[in-house]
């Protein structure tokens, strides 16, 4: 048998953990270093977002950021802030209002600007942030801070965007607060707080499948000192590698990858599934877990896939590998038995309706697929049967072109992307350019 040839890989850093850095130095006592951070759209729309609040912010180069803290003091914005297309950054950002002894004015882009934003907006309204938002829910949307109490909420969403705004809310108030959460999902700003702030200040309790979150503060404003930190490697954006090097034909080293388990649901889900995937390393000695993981193709070598079954995803396992499901629905047809994805209409409201988009450019992919209001089921299809020139439908939405663009190199289909392109201040990127910039240059080496 032929040696299989082996590609050493890096992902970008963390998207997630590099929003929250930003936002915990901007509201610091002092200097932050974030080492490593992301430097893409979504990314930047977070530093603008300090640099309006009133934090000094030096690019010192693209691998440090210097934030010079507001002392939790951040100013009131002269004018609008635009989130652009990031939604971690409007979300968490309405929770850092709080903050602001003054008005705050947040929009978006027509992407953002259809998200709804009360699922935020109603719980802090709860703990006293004024707002009014164009229909009650959508950017733009007009904040009042200053005034906001501690309290409990219990979310009917697990989400880590309005978990999230509701500790910087409860950062901001100091007292008991507490946070429950259907199911817990990404749990960043929780290490954040347990590493700025202290274990005792914060405890978490998973209770019948549920996650909450006690705030135990000392009453006014908390503040924390600048600090450092490097970003580890995004799983997300190392998920489509992942997928690519499995149903491809070159056995993949992931280095520097953040390990959370919140954010790797779909490594386990995998290897439960048949995949062969090692974690041959694993570092605990920063914030978060890293490590370096193997992947080796399911190709035998006749060529078939081999031992991967498909089975339905659902429940609590969906808030821990949302942004992966485009992976999932992409490659789906590969699998045996297919797969399929329930209870996730979270999928309809993030960058675009991605139940649609998987649904649609399946199908012009010629493979039998289903929908459903919560999730969809797609059919295993014979690799000879998928068009091998085909133009799909980007959604405007990065990790659809990025998951489709991964199936493509795994099975050398020639596909192109409507819809895929942004403009900002006159320059036009690919959608890509949103969480992973440099993502067209790396999956040519695979
Ligand atoms: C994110 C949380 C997730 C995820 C998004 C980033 C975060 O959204 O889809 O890409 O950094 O908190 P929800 O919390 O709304 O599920």
């Amino acid at each position: 048998m032929a040696e299989q040839s082996i590609v050493k890989y890096t992902p970008p850093p963390d998207k997630s953990i590099t929003h929250r850095a930003f936002m915990f130095a901007s509201l610091a006592r002092g200097t932050s270093y974030i080492k490593n951070p992301l430097m893409a759209e979504d990314t930047l729309s977070t530093l603008a977002f300090a640099e309006k609040i009133g934090a000094n912010v030096e690019i010192i180069s693209d691998e440090i950021v210097k934030i010079e803290g507001t002392g939790g003091a951040p100013r009131t914005p002269e004018d609008f802030i635009d989130c652009r297309n990031s939604g971690t950054t409007a979300r968490i950002g309405i929770g850092l209002a709080s903050w602001i002894n003054g008005e705050v004015f947040l929009t978006g882009d027509s992407s953002l600007r259809k998200r709804p934003m009360d699922r935020v907006l109603k719980p802090l309204s709860k703990r006293g942030l004024k707002f009014l938002a164009r229909k009650g829910k959508y950017l733009p949307v007009a904040l009042k801070g200053g005034k906001v109490k501690p309290g409990k909420n219990k979310l009917n969403i697990a989400s880590a965007q309005v978990k999230s705004a509701l500790i910087f809310a409860s950062l901001c108030s100091g007292g008991k607060s507490i946070i429950e959460e259907p199911f817990l999902s990404r749990d960043h700003t929780e290490k954040f707080v347990e590493f700025l702030l202290g274990k005792n200040r914060i405890k978490r309790v998973i209770k019948e499948g549920s996650h909450v979150i006690k705030l135990s503060l000392p009453s006014g404003k908390n503040l924390w000192e600048g600090f450092e930190i490097k970003v580890p490697g995004d799983p997300s954006s190392a998920a489509f590698f992942v997928f690519a090097s499995l149903f491809g034909n070159k056995k993949l080293i992931i280095e520097n990858l953040l390990l959370n388990p919140t954010r790797t649901r779909y490594l386990t889900i995998l290897t439960e599934m048949g995949a062969d995937i090692n974690i041959a390393q694993r570092d605990s000695t920063s914030i978060e877990e890293t490590g370096t993981i193997e992947v080796t193709p399911a190709k035998n070598t006749t060529g078939k896939y081999s031992g991967i079954r498909g089975k339905i995803i659902k429940g609590k396992d969906i808030p821990s590998l949302i942004d992966e499901l485009p992976l999932f629905g992409a490659f789906g047809f590969l699998f045996e038995n297919g797969i399929e994805i329930r209870d996730a209409g979270e999928l309809r409201i993030k960058e675009s309706d991605r139940i649609r988009a998987i649904v649609e450019n399946l199908k012009r992919l010629n493979v039998k697929v289903e929908e459903f209001e919560d999730g969809f089921k797609v059919y295993q299809t014979p690799e000879d049967k998928i068009k091998k020139n085909v133009t799909l439908d980007g959604f405007m939405d990065h990790r659809i072109v990025m998951a489709f663009s991964a199936l493509a190199k795994a099975l050398n289909l020639n596909v192109k992307f409507e819809n895929a392109e942004i403009s900002h201040k006159g320059i036009k990127k690919n959608i890509v350019a949103i969480s992973y910039p440099s993502f067209f240059q790396d999956i040519k080496k695979l």
